[in-house]
């Protein structure tokens, strides 16, 4: 039986937002719990013309796509522009960031409070796994390109992608 519409629970969904140039395990961790607390859970991919990354944007939503396949309910996509543009247009009322440490918090609280003030979506901060609280994207590819071993820092795909993209001239 269907239920009268305004009796239907709206589904609950979030953004996890970034470039995942390339994801790590402390992103995936971020992902995984969100996609625990929301019916739907966005990543999204920002397209940042100016800023060669290492992976291109494609590259990137192919790797999380593999990563986050096992839960089912994690969409990724690519986006330009303004993130509260993508919200809006999705029905999204919620982004969910990692917080590593206090340095994060300063800029994390302005983009929040930017975010809110523009549109009135809210910022959740989950603290990182402290497993994770010094990992970024940056680190990986340094280290991976001097050859340090980064295989308890992202997920094995990525390791793979990150080892045959290193290894060309
Ligand atoms: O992984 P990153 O590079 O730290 O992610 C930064 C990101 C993509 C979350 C942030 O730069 C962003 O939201 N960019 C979209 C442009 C935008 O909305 N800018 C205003 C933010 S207040």
């Amino acid at each position: 039986m269907t239920r009268p519409e305004s009796e239907e629970t709206p589904v609950r969904r979030a953004v996890c937002p970034g470039s995942f140039d390339p994801i790590t395990n402390g992103h995936l961790d971020i992902i995984a719990r969100a996609s625990k607390l929301y019916d739907e859970v966005y990543v999204a991919v920002m397209i940042n013309k100016s800023k060669k990354g290492l992976f291109t944007v494609e590259e990137r939503i192919d790797l999380i796509r593999r990563v986050t396949a096992e839960y089912g309910n994690v969409r990724v996509e690519a986006f330009h522009g303004l993130l509260v543009d993508f919200c809006k247009q999705r029905d999204i009322p919620a982004i969910v960031k990692g917080l590593r440490a206090v340095s994060d918090f300063d800029y994390e609280l302005q983009m929040a409070q930017m975010n809110n003030g523009l549109s009135g979506v809210e910022t959740l901060f989950v603290p990182t796994n402290p497993t994770y609280s010094f990992l970024s994207s940056s680190l990986v590819k340094e280290v991976a390109a001097w050859g340090g071993d980064v295989a308890h820092l992202v997920p094995p795909c990525v390791l793979e992608a990150l080892r045959e993209r290193l290894a060309r001239p």
